[in-house]
């Protein structure tokens, strides 16, 4: 199936309240794993490369994996860049073929973030790509991105809708208490926040660092508007674990289609778990 973009999938998970899932990808057995688990799900997704995956695997490489997905999957695949931070960079993946990016300038301040935003909005959309921003400061280590707790800030809901006025974006990631990587007690999602940013705008939102956020919390965050959750961590400690297993009950093994395999079913399974906990299945 042709590649679709965030506006087509979001649009009916905001309508009716379920989230698509974004899955952070870097090799094949990853990009595998994520179309085999959407495809039995029947659930639509979101694949999408950090600009680490792209330094780490190159940009032709992530492309031509992912169109070997779009041939052979009939679900509704977006091709997404994650925390796109450099201009020229986003251009470039427009000019490969991502039906959708993200513009991270939320390290600057508001009218900084709007005008590099805006900018990107103005080259995406007549290309018929879709674009994601960031308000706030969401926390943690994503990839080349480190931000400290002290520098991590929540979305302000009157800003959010001044951004948005601005800048016609698709997606808003939002900053309300969770953080990119591992966590070190339970996050706490500011739910109150949430609300008001809803109250205020009506664009899809998108939940980051959902890897380790309690169920509970995610379907919340959910029923309350958010309708992309972003997973990277949580598929690479169920790769990592499996291949550890593997490689320490088969010493002997060096075939590494034999040691990459129960990884990318390990990676599979997660996928899967998590489509079911958006609530996107059967929804392709
Ligand atoms: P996690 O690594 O915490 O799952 O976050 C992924 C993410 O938000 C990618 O942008």
């Amino acid at each position: 199936m042709p590649f679709v973009t965030l506006r087509e999938v979001l649009e009916d998970a905001q309508r009716n309240k379920y989230a698509v899932g974004a899955f952070n990808t870097n090799n094949m057995e990853i990009v595998q794993a994520i179309i085999e688990a959407a495809v039995e799900e029947r659930a639509p997704v979101i694949l999408q490369a950090s600009q680490g995956a792209l330094k780490y695997a190159g940009i032709d490489y992530i492309m031509g994996l992912v169109r070997a997905a779009e041939k052979n999957a009939d679900v509704p695949i977006v091709m997404h860049l994650d925390h796109g931070t450099d201009f020229d960079q986003v251009m470039m993946c427009l000019r490969k073929g991502f039906t959708s990016v993200m513009i991270d300038g939320s390290k600057h301040p508001l009218e900084d973030n709007i005008a590099i935003t805006r900018k990107v909005v103005e080259a995406a959309h007549p290309m018929g790509v879709t674009v994601e921003a960031e308000l706030g400061r969401i926390g943690g280590t994503e990839d080349d991105i480190h931000v400290s707790e002290s520098e991590a800030a929540f979305t302000v809901p009157e800003e959010a809708k001044t951004f948005i006025e601005q800048t016609n974006v698709d997606a808003l990631a939002v900053a309300i208490g969770t953080a990119h990587g591992v966590y070190k007690g339970e996050p706490k999602l500011r739910f109150e926040r949430l609300k008001r940013i809803t109250e205020l705008i009506d664009t899809p939102l998108v939940l980051h660092g959902a890897s380790g956020v309690p169920e509970e919390a995610v379907r919340k965050a959910i029923d309350m508007g958010i309708c992309k959750v972003n997973i990277d961590t949580n598929i690479r400690q169920a790769f990592t674990k499996a291949l550890h297993e593997y490689v320490n009950d088969n010493p002997e093994v060096f075939d590494p289609r034999k040691i990459l395999s129960p990884a990318r079913s390990a990676m599979k399974e997660i996928v899967k778990e998590k489509i079911r906990l958006f609530g996107s299945s059967n929804r392709a």
